[in-house]
């Protein structure tokens, strides 16, 4: 049992009592981050753990508050080494388990291009369906929904005349679940073309757009129009991967996997009214982006890369700060008060004055590889005794009740839960 806490966006800590001192917590580890980091400072070169980890957060196919990850460390490495490290441990699993030839070097995208051509930014490459930007288009167009919006991106569905008008009226219930407000379509038939823009966009317009998506006849191409950027992308990158589904264009045995790079370093929590750090607050910046932290932090990018299969996050890792004044900089940046940053992480700023060798490394979700490996959709199917949606676990009826004299061993009242303000 570790105090593992690492307050990362991805979730909550699940909190265990202490018996001999009251009111104080320990955290279940949501990954050794800092321990294997400390291993650093302290002079190990290399550091390699098959771990628990533990996450309060939403269940999803792909993730369980408990799981196991394959967490890895290296001193004196940059990121060509970690990602080369990771690459040749891939190609020996999937050749020695499976037979299957991974071809190298993983190919690899910006976050930037990830988000524009696919939505997400853990693409599946496996199939096409990518966005195309439309928004120079329609800019200065009649259709007000589509000229006064920040945002516009289509997809090319080819053979997607075979949806029915009913199934086009149900993805556009699909996306409003991404909050988009609607979803305009064009069916091209051979010898029509018939669309929800058809009053609202002149001719040119009209054929600019099958231009920029290459449309042929026997296409259905849908379109998304919003003024926040992020909701264009949640809706198409998640109906993309949803048609592809439903239209079998996803080919089976087939391991695609990408390296996501170039990621920023902060992203905007509205929850919280501050920047939180997107992948933890111990990733290294971008040299280039250094003078920018504090006057621009929405702009910095990290050091960070994700490792992709068939459009899942098998396993992901940064290059790590390694001295103290810029880990400051950093917790200062996330809105961190000196003394907080220092109740929080003393131990990690004080070793750092040691002298920290430059270190990353990364984190393979050992499950969740398992999974795509098996071509399962749901990481319950490779786990012994998974947790359902709310994070219970029926056969032994986990989380229970205790009894009052567990709970005043360890000075803890249970009351009502106050209503939300
Ligand atoms: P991260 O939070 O990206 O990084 O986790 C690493 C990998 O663990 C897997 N994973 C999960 N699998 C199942 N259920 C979950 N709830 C779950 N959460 C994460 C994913 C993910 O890619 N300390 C860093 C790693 C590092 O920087 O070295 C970390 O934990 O496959």
């Amino acid at each position: 049992m570790d105090r593992g806490h690492l307050h990362v966006p991805v979730g909550r800590d699940y909190l265990v009592p202490s018996r001999t001192m009251d009111g104080h917590f320990f955290a279940l580890p949501q990954s050794p981050q800092l321990f294997k980091q400390l291993l650093m400072i302290a002079g190990f070169d290399r550091y390699y753990q098959i771990v628990k980890c533990f996450r309060d957060e939403d269940l999803r196919a792909d993730r369980q508050p408990e799981f196991t990850q394959v967490d890895i460390e290296m001193s004196f490495a940059d990121e060509k080494q970690v990602m080369d490290m990771a690459e040749g441990l891939m190609i020996r699993v999937f050749k020695e388990a499976l037979g299957a030839d991974i071809p190298a070097p993983f190919p690899r995208m910006t976050w930037d291009e990830a988000m524009s051509r696919y939505g997400v930014d853990k693409p599946d490459t496996r199939f096409g369906l990518e966005l195309q930007d439309v928004t120079s288009i329609v800019s200065n167009s009649g259709f007000k929904l589509f000229a006064s919006a920040k945002l516009v991106k289509a997809m090319r569905v080819p053979g997607g005349e075979s949806l029915t008008r009913k199934e086009i009226d149900k993805l556009v219930d699909f996306v409003k679940a991404y909050r988009a407000k609607g979803l305009a379509y064009t069916r091209l038939t051979a010898d029509a073309e018939t669309s929800s823009y058809e009053k609202f966009l002149t001719d040119a317009e009209k054929e600019a757009i099958r231009g920029r998506l290459g449309a042929e006849k026997g296409d259905v191409l849908l379109i998304v129009a919003d003024g926040n950027n992020q909701t264009v992308f949640d809706s198409l990158g998640a109906l993309r991967v949803e048609l592809a589904n439903r239209l079998g264009l996803i080919p089976e045995g087939k391991f695609n996997f990408l390296w996501v790079t170039d990621f920023p370093l902060f992203e905007y929590s509205e929850e919280e009214g501050r920047y939180v750090a997107k992948h933890h607050p111990f990733t290294h910046p971008a040299f280039e982006d250094l003078d920018k932290l504090e006057s621009d932090p929405g702009a910095c990018h990290a050091r960070a890369y994700d490792m992709v299969l068939n459009g899942c996050e098998v396993g992901g890792g940064s290059i790590r700060i390694n001295t103290p004044e810029l880990q400051e900089r950093m917790f200062e940046a996330l809105g961190f008060s000196e003394e907080s940053a220092r109740a929080k992480f003393g131990y990690l700023i004080d070793a750092f004055k040691y002298g920290a060798p430059p270190h990353g490394g990364m984190a393979y979700g050992l499950d969740r590889l398992v999974m795509l490996m098996l071509g399962k959709s749901s990481i319950r199917d490779v786990m012994a005794f998974p947790k359902v949606q709310n994070a219970s676990e029926l056969m032994t009826q986990c989380p229970a009740e205790v009894d009052e004299k567990s709970l005043r061993e360890l000075s803890i009242a249970v009351t009502a839960r106050e209503e939300a303000e």
